[in-house]
């Protein structure tokens, strides 16, 4: 591994390996970063905390050179460094890993790494390659095959060799923008041990984060940004309760979820699964022989690594794809086409609500509208459809935007709010929910997951589809744990926890 010469031996003072001042970066009217103070320390790890659009990634785009800052200066070790290009940036010791990967999944890991290190004259040759990954693997405890192909690897695995990637190329400080979002607990484990060993070896990380256990886990400091504003710097975890973490970043306090733990055992199932296959959109197997029942009154969560049955599982309770074997029912009735589900009382909140829910040119009360319209003669009674919006608006609390807007104009976390007030503002029989908080900030998220109860506790079969087993243990009556189209298990929250749904999750069985 080759380290710069800027960044070894710095001066007795120590100043901060990494400090900028004064980071401003306006993308239009939206000012992502306003005037950021924000250092980094030798050897340390450093979290930073914010809500989604607090302006995290944009703080590490500047530091990385990918952006240029309207205003604002850099300093690595003390001295005033411009970072005007990510090339600037990895010659100043500083290296990231984005939030979506970036390797060549048709290229091995080795051809990968290689591909990024710079030209090493004649003395390169792949199986020097190759002794080198496997020694820089073994020594941070990041192992990879250096000859697997990167398309047969896991995201857990692309992510090690994302980080061996950006080690190798001699980075000092390693920046990491949310890495535990696609990772199960184990998994995250090993991040966790890696980064310590990487500290250990006197580098120094940061990690972007909106979880306040795993800052709690990794980080040595915490910096918090609300609003793209710098809200509390460099403090320490340990001093500050979770309830002050979240007042920070979000701006005021968020209770936490109450809920009744009590459940309707007796009920008959609304929703009940018998033997499903269903065949994907490759035509691979998504989903084969799954059992699965959801009672009056219950929250099923689904948990499970992204890809591994969950948008199938949804559809197929939908009625939006069929089966290829076995049976679904709601309410006792087989579905077999979207219009049996809506029948049955099914509300859905889609995955991907862009592609899933938005129809072009259409206003949000026109969205309001499709599906169950209120009708006057021949036309649509839209006096009824405006009052019925005020009532689903006043029962979420969700601010949905002005009713003349037009829905696909809006922001992601904007037509979710609609989306949300579609499905939940009124009692349902079934609630299909796909992901219901991505992209919200945290105080909607807990409004999203109160509604979630409320339906279950007004009498709804509720399933859940989330990626935070948090949220899926806080809400869940019982989860189920899907791994490549199998239901690896069902579990409930008082009997298990994270690690043990997350062997479920990467295949292996129930302790
Ligand atoms: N390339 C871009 N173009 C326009 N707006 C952007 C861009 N990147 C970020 N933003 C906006 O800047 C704000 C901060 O975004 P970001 O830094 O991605 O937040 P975070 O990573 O904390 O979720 C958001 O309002 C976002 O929509
Ligand atoms: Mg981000």
């Amino acid at each position: 591994m080759t380290t710069h010469p800027s960044l070894d031996a710095p001066p007795a003072t120590a100043p901060a390996l990494l400090a900028v001042r004064g980071l401003t970066c306006r993308f239009g009217d939206v000012v992502a970063n306003d005037g950021v103070d924000f250092e980094v320390a030798a050897g340390e790890v450093h979290a930073v905390l914010g809500e989604n659009g607090a302006g995290k990634s944009t703080l590490m785009k500047l530091i990385y050179g990918v952006y240029r800052p309207d205003a604002g200066e850099f300093h690595v070790n003390g001295v005033p460094t411009p970072l005007t290009s990510p090339a600037a940036a990895r010659a100043a010791g500083i290296g990231m890993v984005f939030q979506d990967m970036r390797l060549v999944p048709a290229f091995t890991v080795a051809e990968n790494i290689g591909l990024a290190l710079p030209l090493r004259g004649p003395r390169f040759n792949r199986r020097r390659l190759s002794r080198d990954i496997a020694g820089a693997a073994d020594r941070y405890g990041l192992p990879v095959h250096p000859d697997a192909l990167v398309r047969h690897l896991s995201i857990g695995e692309r992510q090690r060799v994302e980080i061996l990637k950006v080690l190798m190329s001699g980075c000092r400080l390693l920046i990491l923008d949310e890495p535990t979002s696609v990772l199960a607990p184990q998994e995250v484990d090993a991040l966790f041990a890696a980064m310590r060993a990487l500290r250990q070896a006197g580098l120094s990380l940061v990690i972007i984060t909106h979880k306040l256990n795993e800052a709690r886990a990794i980080a040595d400091r915490v910096t918090v940004l609300r609003g793209g504003r710098v809200v509390l710097r460099n403090a320490d975890p340990a001093g500050h309760t979770d309830a002050e973490l979240v007042e920070a970043m979000v701006g005021r306090a968020v209770p936490p979820l109450a809920r009744d733990r009590r459940t309707h055992e007796a009920a008959a199932p609304v929703v009940e699964l018998s033997g499903v296959h269903v065949a994907g959109d490759r035509g691979h197997t998504a989903l084969s022989g799954v059992d699965l029942t959801i009672r009056p009154g219950e929250v099923v969560g689904v948990a499970g690594v992204a890809g591994s049955g969950q948008r199938e599982l949804c559809e197929v309770i939908l009625g939006l794809r069929k089966t290829t074997e076995g049976t679904v029912r709601l309410a006792g009735r087989p579905v077999g086409r979207p219009r049996d589900a809506i029948a049955a009382g099914a509300v859905d909140i889609p995955e991907d609500p862009v592609t899933d829910a938005v129809v072009p040119g259409l206003t949000v009360l026109e969205h309001l509208a499709l599906g169950d319209t209120p009708r006057r003669g021949l036309g649509i009674d839209w006096r009824a459809v405006a009052a019925g919006a005020d009532k689903r608006d006043a029962a979420t609390g969700l601010r949905m935007a002005a009713r003349t807007r037009v829905l696909g104009e809006l922001s992601g976390g904007n037509i979710q709010r609609v989306v949300l007030t579609r499905a939940l503002g009124e009692p349902a029989s079934v609630v299909v929910a796909a992901y219901p908080s991505r992209g919200l900030d945290i105080a909607t998220t807990r409004r999203t997951q109160e509604l979630l109860i409320e339906q279950r506790d007004a009498g709804a079969a509720v399933l859940v589809v989330s990626e935070d087993l948090d949220e899926l243990l806080s809400i869940s009556d019982r989860i189920a744990v899907l791994h490549d189209g199998h239901l690896a298990g069902v579990v409930r929250p008082a009997e298990t926890d994270r690690y043990a749904i997350g062997q479920l999750m990467l295949g292996g069985v129930a302790a």
